[in-house]
């Protein structure tokens, strides 16, 4: 979408978007990173369902400090949500984020996959990221902003050589442009209803779906920490998005967030 038109045609096309969630939105056409502009208008006080969208960042922000690269044809979006459960439910949020993104790629007929906790893949390559930031006082959750990139009409020479050899696009995978708002009124949908069912605690019911559209169960996997890196069978996700891996020992370890590689794909991931 040209620049001159994304700021004024995104922020009508939210404001008539008929989602409950989706409250305020501020759009812009280039920003340093729509979480950090999230996080400071999270506390600053801005209510549940404010989300900020930019046509381009330059300075995204992925996992673990590392850089998302995003160059116009990308969704860059960030929600601010103030659920009423418990801190240790967070991860599920990127969970259902992951399953709203999924989903809506499904629409395609394209086969996207998750890969534990909530990187969203197609034909072995990420198509889009999830970053979740939440500040919490005591067991509560203040605020999350759940941040998602999506490789929508992406073109990938425009992304550094190693991140272009992991990535694809929509656009890459269906020759032909995905359209913006259409793909944003589908994936606000999906996610208005998964948000539905984590916030009737009907955690069972996500984690379910989430293993459903998951290809991480089931492989043999290496799994780096921030403070070790882990290799065993992940054979299955807790309650609370958690992965068990079975190690060399027989132990099983439970791990909250890490880097994710598959074994059999060790060479290009
Ligand atoms: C990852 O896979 O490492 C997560 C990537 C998350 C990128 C999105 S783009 C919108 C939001 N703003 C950011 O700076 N990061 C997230």
């Amino acid at each position: 979408m040209k620049k001159s038109i994304y700021v004024k045609t995104t922020e009508a096309f939210l404001k008539k978007l008929d989602i409950d969630f989706v409250k305020k939105p501020f759009v812009f056409d280039d920003l340093d990173s729509t979480n950090t502009t999230a996080k400071e208008l999270a506390k600053a006080g801005s209510e549940e369902g404010t989300i900020v969208v930019a046509r381009t960042q330059n300075h995204g922000r992925g996992r673990f400090e590392r850089i998302w690269e995003s160059p116009e044809g990308g969704v860059y979006l960030s929600l601010i949500l103030r659920p009423s459960v418990s801190l240790e439910k967070t991860p599920l949020l990127s969970f259902i984020a992951a399953l709203a993104v999924t989903k809506s790629i499904h629409v395609y007929g394209l086969h996207a996959a998750i890969k534990w906790p909530n990187d969203v893949r197609v034909n072995g390559r990420k198509i889009a990221g999830i970053l979740l930031e939440s500040e919490g006082d005591g067991q509560m959750i203040n605020y999350v902003v759940v941040g998602i990139g999506i490789n929508l009409t992406i073109d990938l020479k425009k992304l550094s050589d190693d991140i272009q050899a992991r990535s694809t696009s929509l656009i890459n995978e269906l020759n032909y442009p995905v359209d913006y708002h259409e793909f944003l009124k589908t994936f606000f949908m999906k996610f208005e209803h998964y948000y539905e069912v984590f916030q009737k605690q009907r955690y069972g019911e996500i984690i379910d779906e989430w293993k459903a559209y998951s290809d991480t169960l089931g492989k043999n996997v290496r799994v780096k920490t921030m403070t070790e890196t882990l290799q065993g069978a992940a054979f299955d996700v807790d309650q609370s998005g958690f992965l068990l891996l079975r190690i060399a020992s027989g132990e099983t370890k439970k791990i909250l967030s890490g880097d994710c590689l598959y074994f059999d794909e060790l060479n290009h991931t």
